[in-house]
């Protein structure tokens, strides 16, 4: 795995690979890797020639009092990980790299409406710097295809629209979460979960499950199963943030014509923001 830090030596590389005709998939995350990461980097793997995976901590992406500076960072052990998995190329740029002008200068990339509900009212701002690194990276790397998480539900909703609306010639490809045993979705963030905090969080996944079975079951009174959703999630020692049932295509409150659901949550346990969601197709 050839290690780049310079923007014109990883154009160089993938240049070479589209001349010798080598598609690329690009799968860009922030370090502290998982087995949620691996996943998307084997279906990069399984779809083109080449993987060429980012680790860029992006500090536009991170409210004044969220986690920046406490992030974890692991290089030595994601490094190992991905040559492990085969990966071709990992690009891991500095802040300057990414923003040589400043963060304050740069110009930014806003994706309309879907940004500021859910995690973005939660978060003001934080979805113009995914969708702005996310865009830089997609013109830095030029792959064929970039791998995303379910997990990060509107994320990905975000992405597929800016890829379509700015007309980046990139397949964006979803993939399923990845879970412990206990069903908790994986995330960098568990690991500020004490080992009390971690035995109660699997409440969250549990907790959209039963709403989940409950709409598959026949029930439709959405605001009454989100409030009850909430009840359960304080009642297992968490502080629940949002908690809703949506049109997994658009993210609006679900009309008759609505055919699959998603259900979304974030929840706080201590400091711990998680957030996690689950989908139905309606018959
Ligand atoms: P990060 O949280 O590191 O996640 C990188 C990618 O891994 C994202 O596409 C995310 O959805 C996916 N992912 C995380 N946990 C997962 C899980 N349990 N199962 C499956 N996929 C999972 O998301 C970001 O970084 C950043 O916002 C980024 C897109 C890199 C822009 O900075």
């Amino acid at each position: 795995m050839q290690t780049f830090t310079s923007v014109s030596i990883l154009r160089a590389a993938v240049r070479e690979h589209r001349q010798k005709g080598r598609t690329v998939a690009f799968v860009p995350t922030m370090g502290n890797l998982h087995e949620g990461h691996l996943e998307l980097v084997r279906r990069a793997k399984d779809m083109a020639d080449r993987v060429v995976v980012s680790i860029f901590v992006n500090p536009m992406q991170f409210g004044a009092n969220e986690d920046l500076s406490r992030y974890p960072r692991t290089p030595k052990e994601d490094t190992a990980m991905l040559v492990a998995e085969g990966v071709h190329h990992l690009f891991l740029p500095s802040v300057e790299e990414m923003y040589p002008g400043g963060l304050e200068q740069q110009v930014r990339v806003s994706v309309p409406g879907i940004s500021n509900i859910l995690c973005g009212a939660e978060r003001p701002g934080h979805f113009d710097g995914v969708a702005t690194v996310v865009s830089k990276l997609f013109n830095m790397v030029d792959p064929d295809i970039a791998v995303f998480g379910q997990k990060d539900f509107q994320q990905l909703a975000i992405i597929r629209q800016l890829t379509r609306d700015l007309n980046f010639p990139i397949r964006i490809e979803g993939v399923e979460t990845a879970r412990a045993g206990d069903g908790l979705a994986l995330s960098s963030r568990n690991g500020y979960l004490s080992q009390e905090q971690r035995a109660k969080a699997p409440a969250l996944y549990a907790t959209l499950c039963s709403t989940r079975d409950a709409i598959a079951n026949g029930q439709r009174d959405y605001p009454a199963l989100e409030q009850a959703a909430r009840e359960a999630l304080a009642h297992a020692g968490f502080q629940p943030g949002y908690y809703e049932i949506r049109d997994a295509g658009t993210l609006a409150k679900p009309d008759a014509e609505c055919g699959e659901i998603v259900i979304l949550a974030s929840a706080t346990m201590g400091n711990t923001r998680l957030i996690d969601n689950v989908t139905l197709v309606l018959p």
